[in-house]
C-alpha cells in the first residue's frame, strides 16, 4: 500500500462520524489519562496562557476551556472538526480551530506555552516523525511544554499464536473496548519492526483464515461478537489507514532529541498503559 496523506491522514474522515462510538480507551483517552492531562495542564497555567492541540480531541479542548487557555486546534480533516464538536460538552469563546496539516502550516514560530495531542505522532509517516517533533518546537516558547500519549509495541509480543490471542478474547466480554483491544493485540501479533507500521489490512489477512463462509463460528458467542466488530468496522470502515509505531525506549530516544522528559505517567484505568504512557515533555 502507498505511504502518504492518504493512509496517514485521510482515513479519519471516513470514520468522523462514527468515532464516538468505536474509539474506546486504550485509543481514547481514559477517565484517569483525562484527569492526568488536566492535571498537567493545572499544573503549567498562568496568566493568559496560550495552548495549541494537535487534533480537535475532545477531552483536551474541554480541560483547555475549563482552564482558561486561549485555544487554537489543527486538524486536517474537516469532517473530524465537525464531528468533534459535536461531541464537545461546552463551546470555548478562547477556541480557535483551523484546518491545516500539522506539518504545513500557518502557525507563528515561538508561540505557544504548551502543545497538547493524543497520541499524534503515529498519525504521521516513518520519516516525518523527527518532522513533527521539530514543529512542535518550533511553535513552542523556549521550554515550552509538550503534553502527549505514545502508542508503542511492546519488544516482546505477548501472544505467540493467534490461537492465544482469541483464546484470551474468548474470555472477554463483547463490546466496543475489547473489540479495540483486540484490534491492538493484531496489529501487535503482526508487526514488522523493518516498517514500523499498524496497518488493518494485515490482522484482516489472518482473521479472513478464520471465517466460516461469511462469518465467525466460534464455540465462544462472545468472541464472535468481538470478531464481529473487529472484521465490520476496523477491517472494513477503517482499511486504508496506516499507524507508525515504535518501541517505547526507541521512541523515548527520538523523544530526547528535542524534549527533556519531566514525567511520565501509566493510567491506573488502560490495561495498555505500558504502551500507551503519557508524558510531560519540556522543549530543549
Ligand atoms: C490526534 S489523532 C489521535 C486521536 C486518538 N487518540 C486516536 O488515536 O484514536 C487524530 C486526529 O488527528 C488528525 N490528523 C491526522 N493527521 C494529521 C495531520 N497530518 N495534520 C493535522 N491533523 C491530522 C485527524 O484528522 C484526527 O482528527
Amino acid at each position: 500500500m502507498k505511504e502518504d496523506i492518504k493512509t496517514t491522514s485521510a482515513p479519519w474522515k471516513q470514520i468522523a462520524n462514527m468515532w464516538n462510538t468505536y474509539f474506546t480507551p486504550p485509543s481514547r483517552i481514559s477517565k484517569d489519562e483525562d484527569e492526568k492531562y488536566k492535571e498537567w495542564l493545572k499544573e503549567i497555567k498562568g496568566e493568559r496562557m496560550k495552548a495549541l492541540v494537535l487534533g480537535v480531541t475532545p477531552e483536551i479542548r474541554e480541560a483547555l476551556i475549563e482552564l482558561g487557555y486561549e485555544t487554537i486546534c489543527i486538524d486536517i480533516n474537516k469532517e473530524m472538526i465537525l464531528a468533534m464538536d459535536s461531541v464537545l460538552r461546552m463551546k470555548n469563546p478562547n477556541e480557535v480551530v483551523i484546518n491545516e496539516d500539522w506539518l504545513k502550516n500557518s502557525l507563528k514560530d515561538n508561540d505557544f506555552d504548551v502543545v497538547a495531542g493524543d497520541c499524534v505522532l503515529s498519525n504521521v509517516k516513518w520519516q516525518e516523525r523527527d518532522k513533527l517533533l521539530l514543529e512542535i518546537k518550533r511553535v513552542l516558547k523556549p521550554s515550552g511544554i509538550f503534553i502527549t500519549r505514545f502508542f508503542s509495541i511492546p519488544r516482546e509480543k505477548p501472544f505467540r499464536t493467534i490461537n492465544e490471542v482469541l483464546e484470551h478474547f474468548s474470555k472477554k466480554e463483547p463490546n466496543y473496548r475489547s473489540a479495540l483491544e483486540l484490534v491492538f493485540e493484531l496489529q501487535i501479533f503482526c508487526y514488522n519492526p523493518e516498517d514500523h507500521k499498524g496497518t488493518f489490512s494485515e490482522p484482516k489477512k489472518v482473521l479472513e483464515k478464520l471465517r466460516v463462509g461469511d462469518k465467525f463460528n466460534f464455540e465462544s458467542k462472545n468472541l464472535n461478537k468481538i470478531l464481529d466488530i473487529v472484521w465490520n468496522f476496523w477491517c472494513e470502515k477503517y482499511i486504508n489507514k496506516i499507524y507508525y509505531y515504535p518501541y517505547r525506549d526507541e521512541e523515548e530516544e527520538r523523544i530526547e532529541k528535542f524534549f527533556e522528559i519531566l514525567k511520565i505517567y501509566e493510567a491506573k484505568d488502560n490495561d495498555y498503559s505500558k504502551i500507551t504512557p503519557m508524558y510531560f515533555l519540556k522543549s530543549l
